[in-house]
This record gives structure tokens, C-alpha cells and sequence, in this order.
């Protein structure tokens, strides 16, 4: 029987058996070096929205084998992955092994449980909207208002289906696969109305939005004080 797209600890703990696995799957390609210089790009998007302080507590939601955890934690103060395969956390160990204000948390799926309320300063999400429901989406828009400090930021993307580039992403999926046989994991788009909506639903104030390179589109906010 096919799986689920919803049961997400099951679909990406099968996706993510060995290091190439997980990073063809998080990624597309193997390349170290490429990784690391795709992980600068994310790193600057970050500091043009939400900024990096260096006090700063930051948690990623999907941090898949830490491919942008290991570039941004020498900026911070502490850097929190959070992510639903075991297995994918289990490689980000072994990438991130060494750096000291790195922790690593396996979590449902559906929420940040074990992350305790007001107690991270920015809270990003990368790359893996795309792969959640719309109402898991929204569920960790909220989860993230939960954890945030008042004053913390907030940053989320997907590809934007009415980006170019992001419309030919929907038309492949559309062509390539019978409906029966869709991958759990593909990519379903966003638009930026979309994570305004989120964004402004869930109470952040100071919402922007934006879009990038014909094919991101990408939301940020800041939980009032
Ligand atoms: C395409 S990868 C992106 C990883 C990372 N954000 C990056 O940019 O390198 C998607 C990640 O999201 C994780 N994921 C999928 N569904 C999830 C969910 N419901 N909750 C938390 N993480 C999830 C996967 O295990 C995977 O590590």
C-alpha cells in the first residue's frame, strides 16, 4: 500500500536510510561543497529577513542532516534542529559533531512539543513546506508563535506556484505521476498570499512577504511583545 503523505515520521525516516539517501532527498545532489555554498545562500536570506544576533537562540523545523545548521551556528548563541526522521538527525550528528552550541530534536511530525514556550529568539523553516500539508503548514506557524520569545522572528518558504519556475515545478508533478502513484514526499507549492495569510492568522505583527530567483516565495513576521 502506498504511504501517506500525512504520516511524515514513517515517509522520511524511509527516505533517509543512508547519508546519500538524505541528502539526495534533501538536496538533490551528494557534493559536500556544493551543500555548504547552498547553505551560505539560505544563511543570507536569513540575515535579509528575520537578522542573526549573536545571542541569539535559533531553532530550524525540518533541519533535515543540518545542511544550513552547521554554517549558522557559529553566528549564535545556541542552534536548535528539530526534525521528524531519526534517521536524518542521526547524520546531522556525525556532519555537526564538534560544533558546541548545536542541539538536536526529534519531534512528531505535527508540533514542537518538547520545546518549551518563550524560549527561542527566531524560530526558520526551509525547504520543507513543500512537503506538509497546508494545515501542518499553518500548525507550525502556530507552534512557532508558541516557542518564540514576545520580540522573536519568525521565517518560513516554499516554491511559489505563481513563479514561473514554481508553475513548471506543478505541471511536471502533474504530468509525471498518476494520482494513484504521487510520491508521499512531492512537492505541493505555496503562494506568497498563502503565507501572509498564515502569518497574519497565527497573530504575527510587522508580516512581510516575498519572492525570489522566479521560484521562492517567502514569508516573515515577529510575535508581538
Ligand atoms: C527537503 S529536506 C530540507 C532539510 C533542511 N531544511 C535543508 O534545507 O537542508 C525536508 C526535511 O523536512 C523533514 N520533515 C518532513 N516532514 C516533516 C514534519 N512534518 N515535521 C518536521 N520535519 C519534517 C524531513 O525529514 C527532511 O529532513
Amino acid at each position: 500500500m502506498s504511504q501517506l503523505r500525512g504520516d511524515y515520521k514513517s515517509v522520511w525516516t524511509a527516505l533517509s536510510g543512508t547519508k546519500e539517501e538524505a541528502y539526495m532527498v534533501v538536496s538533490g545532489y551528494t557534493d559536500e561543497d556544493k551543500f555548504l555554498a547552498d547553505a551560505e545562500d539560505t544563511l543570507d536570506i536569513l540575515r535579509e529577513t528575520v537578522g542573526i544576533r549573536a545571542s541569539d537562540v535559533f531553532l530550524e523545523i525540518g533541519c533535515g542532516v543540518g545542511r544550513v545548521g552547521r554554517v549558522l551556528s557559529p553566528f549564535v548563541q545556541e542552534w536548535i534542529g528539530c526534525d521528524v526522521s531519526p534517521n536524518m538527525l542521526r547524520i546531522a550528528q556525525r556532519r555537526l559533531l564538534g560544533l558546541p552550541n548545536v542541539r538536536l530534536q526529534e519531534i512528531s511530525g505535527y508540533d514542537l512539543q518538547p520545546i518549551a514556550d518563550n524560549s527561542v529568539d527566531a524560530v526558520y523553516t526551509t525547504v520543507v513546506f513543500m512537503h506538509l500539508e497546508e494545515w501542518d503548514r499553518y500548525t507550525y506557524v502556530r507552534e512557532a508563535m508558541r516557542v518564540l520569545k514576545p520580540g522573536g522572528r519568525f521565517y518560513c518558504d516554499n516554491v511559489d506556484l505563481a513563479s514561473a519556475k514554481g508553475w513548471a515545478v506543478f505541471e511536471e508533478s502533474r504530468t509525471l505521476f498518476k494520482p494513484q502513484e504521487r510520491p508521499a514526499q512531492i512537492s505541493k507549492c505555496s503562494t506568497q498570499p498563502e503565507l501572509e495569510a498564515f502569518l497574519k492568522h497565527a497573530g504575527y505583527a510587522e508580516v512581510r512577504v516575498a519572492g525570489r530567483l522566479d521560484f521562492w516565495a517567502y514569508a516573515w513576521g515577529v510575535k508581538p511583545r
